[in-house]
């Protein structure tokens, strides 16, 4: 920005750091010769029976305004969805249709948030939460996960509510999470719960990928399952990840029995509702797509299957097996330089593009993200680019990984 404007910039957002997975992916976003691992997408197309509905809905004519926070047989698919999926009852009037996860997180903390309001996430995390605490003038509270040397990801409880503050007004949980795969444990839940209940604290979950569970474990628990409806949790979800509907722009906020008139307004306010023939799209998803997020997780699965065995065999790298979403977070001992410059040298030297750990804050610093909703030949293909590559770097003793 001219410096001349600067002063007349919102100091919300003057600060506003790049997105640093954008960074590498401009560098080589026109090269079809590169392997795309940094985006957090799957590569199948939307379902046709959900571009159906949208072109169907288009033709009849679907097209002006409606409903801001959602078409009332959308509400209701999304109840049915969940009583499905999670045994529960969430009411239809309890959801608010939003433009993509984005947009769910957005309202959640322009509805809670006042100035200088403490939001807590556990980090590294997915950037896009942070700079949206931010821009609403709250302040991001950072406490890291725990990187073991077996490869486990943890969070210390303990360590998580040691960090409210009189200024805190909630806890962001992103379970499984972006960019780790990270999983909180039941137990955890329950005291998170129990713990935001007694110091009237609000649970921000964020749950895009609770379907992306392996081993047969999924879906990943909700936190509807665990508190009432009056309880201070909001939930946001998207369409993006389980029914490859990124572009759509369409997700959802959970809130608590009595305020939907207020995300009612912050719908009508922000966005004034997502187009209408998405919203028929999404629909659609809902009340036709539980197949195809079978599919697409014995897929992932299968690509996590085959980049977990052929990195964790290299004696330089340390590989975080993901209990959920469809990310794997590693380490690779002996490239020089920040997590930035080392996702530029493997784009540079294999032709393979991974997201920097750095992009996900500080405590990512370390590490690299390689997205693997991919089809099983690709990852494969991004192993036989990766392993040779890595080979030449220096071996590294398994008690200094
Ligand atoms: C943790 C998390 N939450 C929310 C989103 C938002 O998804 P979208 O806005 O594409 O629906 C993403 C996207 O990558 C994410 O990783």
């Amino acid at each position: 920005m001219p410096a001349a404007l600067q002063p007349f910039s919102s100091s919300r957002v003057r600060d506003m750091p790049d997105n640093q997975i954008v960074t590498v992916a401009d560098m080589a976003r026109h090269d079809d010769s590169v392997v795309r691992l940094w985006i957090g997408e799957g590569d199948l197309a939307t379902p046709a029976p959900i571009r159906d509905a949208a072109i169907a809905a288009l033709e009849a004519g679907d097209t002006r305004y409606g409903y801001s926070q959602g078409t009332p047989g959308l509400r209701q698919a999304l109840s049915d969805y969940h009583r499905r999926h999670w045994d529960v009852e969430v009411a239809p009037e309890r959801f608010c249709v939003s433009i993509g996860g984005m947009n769910a997180v957005v309202m959640a903390m322009q509805a809670i948030l006042d100035e200088g309001d403490e939001v807590i996430m556990p980090s590294p995390a997915w950037p896009n939460a942070k700079q949206v605490v931010a821009i609403c003038g709250g302040v991001n509270v950072a406490v890291a996960f725990e990187f073991h040397t077996d490869g486990a990801i943890t969070l210390d409880l303990d360590t998580l509510f040691a960090a409210v503050t009189e200024r805190t007004r909630a806890l962001f949980i992103n379970s499984p999470s972006n960019p780790t795969g990270w999983r909180m444990p039941l137990a955890d839940m329950r005291r998170l719960r129990d713990f935001c209940r007694k110091r009237g604290l609000w649970i921000v979950a964020d749950e895009v990928y609770n379907h992306f569970v392996y081993d047969g474990q999924g879906p990943a628990p909700s936190f509807l399952q665990l508190c009432d409806d009056t309880d201070r949790l909001l939930v946001t979800n998207t369409f993006s990840k389980n029914w490859c509907m990124t572009g759509w722009r369409a997700g959802w906020v959970v809130c608590p029995s009595g305020m939907e008139t207020l995300f009612a307004r912050l719908c009508q306010y922000n966005t004034t509702g997502v187009a209408p023939f998405v919203q028929r799209a999404c629909q659609v998803a809902l009340e036709t797509g539980d197949d195809f997020i079978v599919h697409q997780i014995a897929r992932c699965q299968a690509s996590r299957d085959i980049l977990v065995q052929g990195l964790e065999a290299l004696d330089n790298v340390t590989i975080f097996t993901p209990q959920g979403t469809f990310y794997l977070f590693f380490k690779v001992h002996g490239l020089p330089g920040t997590s930035l410059e080392r996702a530029v040298q493997l784009l540079r030297d294999t032709k393979v593009g991974v997201a920097p750990g750095s992009a996900f804050g500080p405590e990512g610093e370390d590490y690299l993200r390689i997205c693997f909703a991919i089809d099983p030949a690709l990852a494969e293909e991004a192993l036989a680019r990766l392993v040779p590559y890595l080979r030449t770097l220096p071996a590294v003793a398994a008690a200094a990984r």
